[in-house]
């Protein structure tokens, strides 16, 4: 018998910490193009989220963003670890400051969430939406990150465009691999890692035509 439908990645449940965090979540995540299928309020006046990464795609049950409140436990958990840890003070551990800094010189080093998409103007204009909410309202702003790479210079026609891109022209980052380009969202206003601290999310696109692209060939 012959599976009619490939399998795919169905969800990802994300988590932030507080009620004010939840909405300014839910705020980027449509700001970066992502569909609100429900907000059901919940008994403790926070809210439980169903994005969709495409509105357009098939929607069988895959390409699901849950958003959720962090749940009591796992809140005292974090707290318990960044307590431990000494986070903050002057006896931290000296582990953490290792950890954040291979972090901020590299989005990718810790759990992140990539996502493909299929032109390169979906992600300027998503990107352009959220550096303008940010720039607009800094208590939205201060939660938020943009970090870009993009493609290693070498291939004219896509040196060109990214040129004249609003948002990769000044980037001066670049992939591992070729012919894509990464962008990425730092945000605290979703919990994951160790620390529970932030999340990143990435954005991919590659440029048509190269089969030996970023993420089929990893280049270090
Ligand atoms: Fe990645």
């Amino acid at each position: 018998m012959t599976d009619t439908t490939p399998a795919t990645l169905g969800h990802v449940a994300l988590h932030y910490r507080d009620k004010e965090d939840g909405e300014k979540a839910a705020r980027l995540l449509h700001l970066l193009g992502f569909a609100t299928r429900e907000a059901l309020p919940l008994p403790d006046g926070t809210t439980f989220y169903h994005f969709l990464v495409d509105a357009t795609a098939t929607n069988n049950g895959d390409g699901i963003l849950y958003l959720s409140p962090l749940r009591r436990a796992h809140r005292w958990l974090y707290d318990s670890i960044h307590e431990a840890l000494g986070i903050g003070t002057d006896k931290e551990h000296p582990a953490v400051a290792k950890v954040r800094k291979s972090e901020m010189q590299d989005p990718e080093a810790g759990f992140h969430v990539g996502f493909l998409v299929p032109t390169l103007e979906r992600i300027e204009e998503a990107f352009a939406r959220v550096r303008e909410a940010a720039e607009a309202d800094s208590d939205f702003g201060r939660h938020v990150e943009i970090i870009l790479n993009r493609a290693p210079p070498g291939t004219p026609d896509i040196d060109a465009r990214l040129d004249a891109s609003p948002l990769f022209r000044d980037a001066t980052r670049h992939t591992y691999g070729r012919h894509g380009v990464q962008a990425f969202i730092r945000t605290d206003l979703l919990c994951s890692g160790p620390l529970g601290d932030d999340l990143v999310l990435e954005f991919d696109y590659v440029f048509p035509g190269y089969p030996d692209n970023m993420l089929t060939k990893t280049e270090m």
